[in-house]
Formats: structure tokens, sequence, C-alpha cells
């Protein structure tokens, strides 16, 4: 068929043969479709989905695009994380290097930024001279000699995800089950794990913003990654306002080191803990999932894992200070703060706004071409459940340019309701699902 041809079929409500589907994201690797085309593909898969057959052969067309790790040298259980996406959503950073110092190994491919969300590659990449693009034999050497190594798609790895992740980005077709679910375990069958817990954002700052869809979610992936021999957990856990206090990359960074220095937010502490204490599960180092968690408190307390942190980025070419120093890290030159307009009880964050904001000001990007800026976002102020007054801040925005500040603040305040009474508030972790 020719790309036109398979564009109609799918637009039209056609099931597509596996041969197809491998001929396509063959060809779009190497570069022989062009973005144009394959943005529409994806926009009617967007629409019309993919059945159960499509998917399988969409994952592993993706899975095949590139090289799949063999880390049989590696002696140990290696078991990975990944998130569908979030706002402020850094839980990686200190996770990996808690969970490499509790004695399993963290082989982990991330990705960018994507929409709203922001990406682990664009937060690492804001430690000076930190590297995402290593190559395999390096990354290999990385989880055998630190225990975790944090890289990006390449040419070798997962080609097909490198270039349709930074293609859906920018064009409206990342909120779909199929496209998240085959980018998502494809990136994540390529690293040769026996194990993955997934974390599956549900809310105003998640591409799923509802349980039903959060759930259909994780249970596509955890059969993609079960049927592929890997035994994978999900997490349902809210993203109804964004993680911790920093939204932005090299603010990230910093509160990770707070995290493991034991003195970061209780939120992004806790999902740390447990997220961590599911991969000691699966990577057989603790009993239990409370056992697993405890183990994580204790790599925090001893510093372990703020070591294992300054081991990695030092493997990655960056500069390991910025774990004492957070100085050291990128800073934005002028600040404005977002001021809440009457009294009352923080009801609720359209947390899908903070993270547009972040990525006007440029910590994000509005066309595949853009670099970011990796000193600029924004510091949350007021959580869901805090009581202010008038004119107190619930954010303030980190800037350089300008330019879009007072667009970002019309976001901000937008995205904030403010009530007169106290809101409920509901459990961080919502549920989880094969654990
Ligand atoms: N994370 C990914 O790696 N891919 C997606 O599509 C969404 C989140």
């Amino acid at each position: 068929m020719l790309m036109a041809e398979t564009i109609r079929f799918k637009r039209d409500g056609g099931s597509l043969a596996a041969d197809a589907i491998r001929t396509l994201i063959r060809a779009y690797s190497a570069g022989e479709i062009p973005d144009y085309q394959m943005a529409a593909l994806l926009m009617a898969v967007y629409f019309r989905g993919l059945d159960d057959a499509e998917l399988a052969a969409w994952a592993s067309a993706m899975l095949h695009s590139g090289e799949v790790v063999d880390l049989a040298s590696v002696p140990g259980a290696k078991v990975d994380k990944h998130s569908t996406g979030g706002v402020g959503d850094k839980i990686s950073i200190p996770l990996a290097p808690l969970v490499a110092a509790c004695g399993v190994r963290v082989p982990m491919i991330s990705g960018r930024g994507l929409g709203h969300t922001g990406g682990t590659l664009d937060k690492l990449e804001s430690i000076p001279g930190f590297r995402t693009d290593l190559s395999v034999e390096r990354f290999v050497r990385g989880v055998a000699e630190v225990g975790t190594c944090m890289i990006g798609q390449t040419e070798a790895l997962v080609p097909a995800d490198r270039r349709m992740y930074a293609l859906r980005d920018v064009t409206g077709t990342v909120e779909s089950i199929p496209l998240i679910s085959a980018s998502i375990m494809s990136k994540k069958l390529a690293e040769g794990i026996s194990g993955l817990v997934l974390d599956v954002k549900v809310g105003s700052g998640a591409f799923m913003k509802t349980p039903e869809r959060a759930r259909e979610l994780a249970r596509t992936m955890v059969g993609i990654g079960n049927r592929n021999g890997v035994r994978t957990v999900a997490f349902l856990t809210d993203m109804s306002q964004p993680v911790g206090w920093a939204v932005g990359n090299a603010l990230e960074i910093a509160e990770s080191v707070e995290v493991l220095r034991g003195c970061g937010p209780a939120d992004t502490t806790a999902l740390v803990e447990s997220l961590g204490g599911a991969m000691l599960v699966l990577g057989g180092v603790a009993a239990t999932l409370a056992d697993g968690e405890a183990r994580i408190r204790e790599a925090i307390r001893s510093g372990a894992g703020l070591d294992r942190f300054r081991a990695m980025v030092s493997f990655q070419g960056g500069d390991p200070r910025v774990a004492d120093d957070p100085s050291l890290l990128p800073a934005a030159a002028s600040r404005r703060d977002v001021p809440a307009p009457s009294a009352g009880w923080v009801t609720s964050v359209d947390c899908e706004r903070v993270g547009i904001a972040a990525l006007v000001i440029g910590g994000g990007r509005r066309r595949k071409e853009d670099s970011i800026a990796p000193a600029v976002g924004l510091r949350i102020r007021a959580r869901i459940g805090a009581r202010v007054d008038a004119g107190q801040p619930l954010a303030t925005i980190e800037f350089n340019d300008p330019a879009h500040v007072e667009h970002a603040a019309a976001l901000v305040a937008a995205a904030y309701g403010i009530g007169p009474e106290p809101p409920a508030t509901g459990p961080l972790v919502l549920e989880t699902i094969g654990l």
C-alpha cells in the first residue's frame, strides 16, 4: 500500500496487517516516510485506535527498529520504572539511584518532554555536562559499574520511538492508549529487564484524565510486559496537582537532590518509596512492599542513594557537585509571583495548564526543532487544601525571556480553583495492578 492509502485505510477504520505495520515503522525509522504523512497516520490512530493484533505488531516493530540491550553479562536483577507522564514528575531521578543502592540494577531508557509534561532526559541534561546519548556499550557499563544508567532513545535503541515521540509531542497525538503503550513498552522491552513498575498518572495533569482510562492504559501495558516475559506491575497515582514544589528542568533536579537528602516534599518522597519498594520486590531484594519501602527510606537516611546519584552523574559526564551545591545548576534571571485573586482554600489545580505555563516560558517545545531553557520553571507555593489570603503567591514563575511570562501567569491564575471550604483530598496511590 502507498502511505497515502494506508492513512486513508486507517482513517476509515480499517485494521492494518502486521506486515504493513512492520514495513511502515521500518521505513519511518529509516527516514523514508516524511513526518507529515506519519503525523496524519498517528492522528488516524489517535481517533480509530489499534486492535490487539495491530498493537502487538506496532509495539514489536518499534522495539525491533533497533537493538535490544543484552545485560546477560551483568549479574543481578534488573528492574525499571516508567511514568506515563506528569507535571513536576521527577520521580525517576531520585528513584533509580536509590533502587541501585538497595541492590537492584536499573537500566533506564527515558523520554524528553511530551505535550504539557516534562521529560527525564531534559531534566538530566540541565546538569552541566550530563550526557544522555551514550552508546549501548557504555550504557551496559554504567548499569554494571554504577548500578544505574539513564539514557534516551538513539539511532541504535528504539529509533522508531525517538522519531515518533518527537513528532507526537507537537502534533496533538499523545493522548492515545495504544500509542502511549507502544512508546513506553518498546523502550522498556529494549532494556533487557526482568521486571517493570509503571506509574500511570491520573488527573488534570495526566494524559489520562479519569481512573477508567488510566486503568485501561495500565492493563494494556501490563499485558504487553507480561506477554513478553517482563513481570510488570502498575500503580495508578494522583496527578491532580504537580508532583512536589518544582516544575521545570533544573528546578526538578534540585528537588530530586532534596528527596535524596531526606528533605524532599512529602508527596514526592512517598511516591519514590512506594515505586522503589515495588521495584525491590520485583528484583527479589524485598519480601513485601512495606519491606521494600523501608529499604528505600534507609537508603535515603544513610546517604547511599545520594552517593549513587553522584556516581551516576559522574559516569554520564555531569558535574557531581550538583548533589551538594544546587547553585551549580542553571538559574533563571527573573521571578514573577502569581497572586491568589481572593482568600479561601485551594480546591483544585488544572495541572495541564500549569504544565503549559512551564512550556510557554521555554521549559518545553512548541516545535520539534526547539531547544529547552533548562533554568526556567515554576515553584508551586500553594497545594490543594492550602488556605490562602488574597494576594498571597500561588506560584512563582522563574523566567529568562519576559516575552511569554504574562501568558504563563494567566494560565497559572486560571488553573487554580479557590473556594470557601477546605476540599476533600484523595490518596496519592489510587490502586495497584498486578502487585
Ligand atoms: N512516556 C512515553 O515514553 N511515551 C508516551 O507516549 C507517554 C509517556
